[in-house]
């Protein structure tokens, strides 16, 4: 019997004694690719970095390959922070950050194996982005950081990829490259868990999803767990779901254009009153 390469049982979690997540429970077997979803402040970046031992759990216990998880780095994890958590004073180049990423099997940084170096060129160059090896990180679009941080994390030959909100601030294409990217690698045996708060660009197109909102709300596939009810409850607002065929479409419910006028002005202001007088 396969064992899951991720479990959490009964997991409340939190920074400095304040919970943000609740009773987690949840088993990812290897080979799956699962989409974390929810609101700003749902936890979600709280779960990802609870399977890096970067939290503080309460109660419950965070497996990952059947182990404990604790403070120490796992090398079988490649993690994609969100891009807006990172401090960018650190002043590094491309090549620097991309090999950062095997520090811990090559010893004390910064003196990077002739190995590192070149694999980190091959990455970068898969990723498109070789000419970029020796710029500093801060010189770089959202787009291009994503893809060193996503080189950074494959560098390790992970296991398990946990990519948090990998297509925000990233362009169509760029999104679409990453996700090609990503469903790649999971074809190839990666377990891949990604944030997101995009619906209808990302998670409905994925095999399974979590909806969290301090807790996981649902767990599913899209069909399933893209529901007005669930998504009222992860999200906080009207949705409406609309389905075609295997398509699932989110949309908010454009309640606020009721009380607009034909010509766009709100109703019942001075403007569209002059402008009904006219
Ligand atoms: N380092 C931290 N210290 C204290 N509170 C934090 C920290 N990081 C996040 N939080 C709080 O935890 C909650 C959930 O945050 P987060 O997991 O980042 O949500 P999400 O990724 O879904 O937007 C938020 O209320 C946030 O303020
Ligand atoms: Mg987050």
């Amino acid at each position: 019997m396969t064992e899951p390469i991720v479990e959490l049982r009964h997991v409340t979690a939190g920074y400095a004694g304040r919970p943000v997540v609740a009773d987690v429970n949840c088993r990812i077997m290897p080979g799956e690719f699962v989409g974390l979803v929810g609101p700003s402040g749902a936890g979600k970046t709280t779960l990802l970095r609870a399977l890096l031992g970067m939290v503080d759990v309460y109660e419950g216990e965070v497996l990952v390959d059947d182990q404990q998880v604790n403070g120490r780095r796992r090398p079988s994890i490649g993690y994609v922070p969100q891009l807006e958590t990172i401090d960018w004073q650190f002043p590094v180049t491309v090549d620097e950050v991309v090999m950062l990423g095997r520090a811990t099997s090559s010893g004390p940084w910064p003196w990077p194996r002739a190995s590192d170096r070149r694999d980190a060129r091959e990455l970068l160059e898969q990723l498109g982005i070789a000419e970029l090896a020796g710029k500093h990180i801060r010189a770089l679009s959202g787009g291009q950081q994503q893809r060193v941080f996503l080189a950074r994390a494959l560098i390790r030959n992970p296991r398990l990829l946990l990519l948090d909100e990998p297509t925000s601030g990233v362009d169509i294409k760029t999104r679409d490259d990453i996700m090609h990217l990503l469903v790649d690698l999971n074809r190839t045996g990666v377990t891949v868990i990604v944030s997101t708060h995009e619906i209808n660009a990302l998670a409905a197109h994925l095999p399974r999803v979590l909806c969290i909102n301090g807790g996981v709300v649902a767990d599913g596939h899209p069909r399933d767990v893209f529901t007005p009810e669930i998504l009222r409850r992860t999200f906080g607002g009207e949705m409406v779901v609309v389905r075609q065929g295997t398509l699932t479409l989110v949309a908010d419910r454009p309640h606020l254009f009721d009380e607009f006028d034909e010509d766009g002005l709100p109703d019942g202001s001075p403007e569209a009153a002059a402008d009904a007088r006219a």
